[in-house]
């Protein structure tokens, strides 16, 4: 029987999620498919439900809803426990419905293993301190770090989220107005700024010489920040396609206990 997945959100029709999993069911011979749902604001519960008891096998969860998710799922993996959003719903066999969080190791996986990028001992600027930034600030933190810098606009969101990581490395909250004179190897953008062809107000030379910046976002032209890294003379200037490939395959691991080649299927996006 075909096992049925799916990525709920809303607006969801841009998702390129059901072409990257069909990809991965090509590659493992997995008999399956993948659809996008368009998440009802106000039902979003009653429709995870109705799509599990109609014998789901997976489901994809992506913005506004990660929150929702983690609130309603029966118990969550530790990542998405402490990213506080879930994006990665599957079902037990008791009935019961477990969260993960994949995006933290997406991104993780998308720097050291696609561009042998080695995050342990580097200085860390995490631009954003909402859904996208929490998802991957702990998995940032796992990796060592020199320091682990989160900065946003309100500045109170950004020193409660590193506050929480404490324990786990060295992590401080800011605002965006407090990195004058400061410098980082990486820049990582989680803010919603680019959605509307915006970058976040950064002092200049605050990418250091031969520095990295990231995107989490991507499109089919490059994106404001990817432009901004460019103009910054970093090394690199990347894109979140990777990311969302990579935090796919985590998902399809998940799911199936097969990972997939990611490499083909990033290559298949960008062409
Ligand atoms: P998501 O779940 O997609 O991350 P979110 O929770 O609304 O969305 O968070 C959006 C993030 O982008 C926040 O960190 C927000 O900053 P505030 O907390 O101060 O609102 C940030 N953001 C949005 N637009 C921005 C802009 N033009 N410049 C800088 N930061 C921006």
């Amino acid at each position: 029987m075909t096992d049925r997945y799916a990525v709920i959100g809303n607006p969801i029709k841009h998702s390129k999620s059901p072409q990257i999993h069909q990809a991965f069911a090509r590659q493992t011979g997995a008999d399956l498919t993948y659809e996008r749902l368009l998440g009802n604001l106000d039902a979003f519960r009653a429709e995870v439900r109705a799509f599990f008891t109609a014998g789901g096998r997976g489901l994809n969860v992506t913005v506004p809803f990660k929150e929702q998710a983690w609130a309603l799922v029966d118990e969550r993996s530790p990542r998405a426990e402490s990213a506080g959003a879930v994006n990665t719903l599957i079902p037990l066999a008791d009935g019961r419905l477990r969260g993960d969080n994949t995006d933290g190791a997406g991104l993780v996986r998308d720097l050291s293993i696609n561009h042998g990028y080695l995050l342990s001992g580097c200085r860390i600027l995490l631009l954003g301190a909402g859904g996208a930034s929490k998802g991957v600030a702990q998995p940032l933190l796992e990796c060592g770090p020199e320091q682990l810098v989160i900065a946003n606009r309100t500045a109170d969101k950004a020193r409660r989220l590193a506050a929480a990581l404490i324990p786990l490395g060295s992590v401080q909250g800011c605002g965006l107005d407090e990195l004058e004179g400061r410098q980082f190897d990486l820049i990582i953008n989680g803010t919603a700024a680019g959605l509307r062809g915006e970058v976040p107000p950064l002092p200049n030379a605050v990418l250091a010489s031969g520095g990295w910046t990231y995107d989490m976002m991507y499109g089919n032209e490059p994106t404001a920040f990817m432009r901004w890294g460019q103009q910054q003379r970093a090394a690199k200037a990347l894109d979140g396609l990777g990311m969302l490939v990579e935090q796919a395959a985590e998902s399809f691991f998940l799911w199936r206990g097969v990972r997939p080649e990611t490499a083909p299927v990033i290559a298949q996006l960008r062409g």
